[in-house]
């Protein structure tokens, strides 16, 4: 790969210790650690210009009015969408997704439709699909997996039928770090005449995404996995979609009048903005954009692309290591490594991990249905990022070769 930057040095926890060790952090998965300049734009706006956005006649109202608006236009741009009202601020992906179940999939699914979701979906991908299914009396159907981790194109080819109204997925899955052909998947949605909903959590931190050319009716994702605050989230929905949904949540801020016995909604994007908006998280989403496209994400693919190469024939040279998704060719592989320790249960590995100062995650990853499929209760994740070094990836696996002789098996 090309030259190896050193990006810690702009990430303030990353200087941590912890258990009087440098703190190897990998679970940038779950949530990702903050840039200097991403806590500054936070600070300058509580600091400098804090106030209610859209509702004040002065200055200081104003100010936060246009952080949050240059916010929406940032993300439009991010991920091209075509106008900026087709962009709706959340508190995470977990709130624009059951915002599209509650508002469009109550108002456009019938007893007997179908909505089609991956096995490999994340609970809040998930569990309101069965919910607004198991209320409208449709069906929900799973797209199940190859031997390798990629999903069934059988299943992808067959399930998706003239009944079908919802088709949802991730882009990439957040245990098994696999690249989703969502764009192949809209296609085949939109020529039955179903929408296309993709849950970019763990694909728009990590690659460059273009709603426009997936097709994706609607897309989202949350600010905390790439780089900004946690408590903001983004909805982007066709605007013919969007338009034609009633607002999920009601209150101030999302209405053009209101009379006693009725009200007149505001038009997008304020209709599914309700109640005061977090600017300050709107201000770091800006500057986690800004710091991200200076990284550029040729750069991020690079080296998760090196960190999952270096690590994998070290990992598969322990034989007391079950990897899950790791067989299948890298090319469409993120920086995401699961995988068991042979009689040792996850959290033990994550425990004795954390000891020597690595982070990582362990348990059903909101993905309990996969574990099913997988005949697993639990595993343990390695989630990476740009930040992350050949070093800690050495830390990790030395780490990781302590753990059987910890608990007394043989090493
Ligand atoms: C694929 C995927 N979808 C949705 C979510 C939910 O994200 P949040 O908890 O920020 O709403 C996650 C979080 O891990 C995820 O990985």
């Amino acid at each position: 790969m090309s030259e190896v930057k050193n990006y810690k040095n702009d990430f303030p926890l990353l200087q941590r210790k912890m258990h009087d060790k440098q703190i190897v952090y990998l679970d940038n998965g779950a949530t990702t650690q903050k840039p200097e300049k991403v806590i500054q734009a936070m600070c300058s706006y509580y600091g400098g210009c804090n106030a209610n956005p859209h509702r004040g006649a002065y200055e200081l109202s104003v100010q936060a009015t246009d952080i949050y608006e240059n916010a929406r236009a940032k993300v439009q741009k991010f991920i091209n969408a075509q106008h900026s009202h087709e962009i709706i601020f959340t508190k995470n992906a977990t709130e624009s997704l059951n915002l599209i179940a509650y508002s469009y999939g109550m108002s456009h699914i019938q007893a007997g439709d179908e909505v089609v979701i991956a096995i490999s979906e994340h609970h809040s991908n998930l569990v309101p699909w069965q919910q607004i299914c198991q209320l409208k009396g449709a069906v929900l159907k799973y797209i199940y997996l190859e031997m390798d981790g990629n999903l069934s194109q059988e299943d992808i080819a067959s399930k998706i039928t003239e009944k079908t109204k919802i088709v949802a997925v991730a882009q990439v899955s957040n245990v098994l770090g696999l690249v989703n052909p969502v764009a192949e998947i809209a296609r085949k949605a939109h020529s039955v005449g179903a929408i296309m909903v993709v849950d970019g959590s763990q694909s728009v931190p990590h690659m460059a995404v273009d709603v426009q050319a997936l097709d994706a009716d609607f897309f989202v994702f949350s600010g905390h996995k790439m780089l900004s605050p946690m408590g903001i989230g983004v909805l982007y929905g066709k605007e013919r979609l969007l338009n034609d949904m009633p607002p999920f949540l009601m209150g101030g801020d999302m209405i053009d009048y209101v009379e006693e016995q009725q009200t007149e909604f505001a038009p997008l994007p304020a209709k599914f903005e309700a109640g005061t908006q977090n600017v300050g998280g709107a201000a770091g989403l800006i500057a986690a954009i800004e710091y991200l496209e200076q990284v550029g994400f040729d750069y991020i693919e690079q080296v998760e692309k090196d960190l999952v190469n270096y690590a994998l024939p070290k990992l598969k040279a322990m034989p007391y290591i079950e990897l899950y998704g790791c067989d299948s060719t890298l090319y469409n592989k993120t920086g995401i490594i699961t995988f068991n320790v042979q009689d040792v249960h996850p959290h033990d590995v994550a425990t004795i991990l954390d000891a020597q100062g690595v982070a990582i995650r362990a348990g059903h990853h909101c993905a309990q249905p996969l574990m099913q499929y997988l005949g697993q209760n639990a595993t343990c994740r390695a989630s990476f990022y740009f930040y992350n070094t050949r070093e800690d990836v050495d830390r990790w696996l030395e780490a990781l070769s302590k753990v059987r002789g910890v608990l007394g098996y043989a090493e």
